[in-house]
């Protein structure tokens, strides 16, 4: 039994719940009667119990292979990102795990139901942020978050606090069909956090967003993960996968091509660290040495600093031999393999 202090979304006032890690509590202000739903956050270990369940995932349109017999799964509490380039599959996978599209082959489970059997009920407890969100234009933002309420059975007082959240608070009597692509997509947001799910699918939640909006989306996402939610969202902004996620799935052609956490995805790709070494008065000449040493790849120099990938290993080796010509270092800076490294990698390697 676990327990913690939650911040009630609409007076901040101080919570106590207990429950077990992954149980979900209905939750009742006693500030504010705002209703909600929390569920207690699980220890999130190597081996976390499978939240969103992937088995041979198949979609065929005409002639074309859009997912082919894909698998993984999304462990509980953990932030997961679903990248590859476009026309890879993302959306098709997406849409054939929440039951929008029929399959041609393999199975979905998400929180342990068959997306098949219990869509519903699947569907009660998940929010959703489709690629291209779209809503009666007649309505007003406050109408359309209602009309979601009703549908989820949420609470209705939610709204302006949820309309607050995503900066659309000044716009709230405007008509949707007056709004800006961002704005619409904030509204998307907004709408996939109606009932406090514990489990989010948003397919490029930030894309058409302004940076200030990019940066708004990925606290709200931490903040939904430390409250205990699973997240899996695909997204073309490699650097906010590679500062969000514990884990990605890469998907190519149809296929999944990787699974794993991005440490080890560089590491099984053999990917190095680049140095970039700040040498006194280099003035732009790669030193001889340097040309002399095995195993170093990508040597340039810019003004007074030199580039070089290599192995961790042969670091010390670097700064030796260069200190042993006379050369005196300024300054070493270590960047290791990004996310985007590997994904190219990846994709190359693919075609
Ligand atoms: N309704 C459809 N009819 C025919 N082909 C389709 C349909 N929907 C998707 N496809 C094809 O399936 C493939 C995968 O498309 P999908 O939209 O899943 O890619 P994606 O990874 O989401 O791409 P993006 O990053 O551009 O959003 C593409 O070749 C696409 O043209
Ligand atoms: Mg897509």
């Amino acid at each position: 039994m676990i327990t913690k202090t939650v911040e009630c979304p609409g007076c901040k006032a101080h919570i106590s719940v207990e429950g077990d890690p992954g149980e979900k509590i209905l939750i009742s202000c006693p500030n504010c009667d705002l209703n909600g739903r929390y569920t207690i956050p699980g220890a999130k270990t190597e081996t976390g119990s499978v939240c969103i369940e992937i088995n041979n995932l198949t979609k065929i349109y005409k002639d074309v292979k859009a997912v082919n017999g894909a698998s993984f799964n999304v462990r509980k509490g953990e932030i997961f990102g679903f990248l590859g380039p476009n026309g890879a599959g993302k959306t098709t996978t997406i849409k054939a795990m929440l039951g929008l599209i029929n399959m041609n082959g393999g199975q979905v489970k998400i929180n342990g139901l068959d997306i098949t059997r219990d869509g519903v009920k699947i569907k009660e407890d998940l929010g959703f942020l489709p690629e291209r969100v779209s809503f009666y234009e007649n309505l007003t933002p406050v109408q359309t978050l209602n009309f979601f309420c009703e549908l989820k059975g949420a609470d209705k007082s939610i709204v302006p606090i949820l309309l607050k959240d995503v900066g659309l608070e000044d716009a709230s009597n405007r008509k949707v069909g007056t709004f800006s692509k961002g704005m619409v997509q904030l509204l998307g947001v907004a709408q996939a956090l109606i009932g406090h799910p514990s489990t989010y699918i948003l397919d490029e939640p930030m894309s058409g967003l302004d940076a200030r909006w990019v940066r708004i989306i990925r606290d709200k996402i931490k903040m939904l993960n430390e409250r205990g939610a699973t997240i899996m969202f695909s997204s073309h902004i490699l650097s906010e996968v590679e500062n969000l996620c514990d884990r990605v799935a890469i998907i190519n052609k149809g296929k999944i091509i990787a699974e794993d956490t991005i440490s080890n995805l560089s590491k099984y790709l053999h990917m190095k660290p680049r140095l970039e070494i700040t040498i006194k008065d280099l003035n732009g000449k790669v030193p001889d040495v340097i040309n002399n040493l095995d195993g170093l790849e990508n040597i340039y120099v810019k003004g007074d600093s030199l580039f070089l990938t290599c192995v961790s290993s042969l670091r010390s080796k670097v700064v030796t031999t260069l200190e042993d010509a006379g050369f005196k270092i300024i300054d070493m800076r270590t960047f290791e393999p990004s996310l985007e490294d590997a994904f190219v990698k990846l994709i190359e390697g693919d075609t």
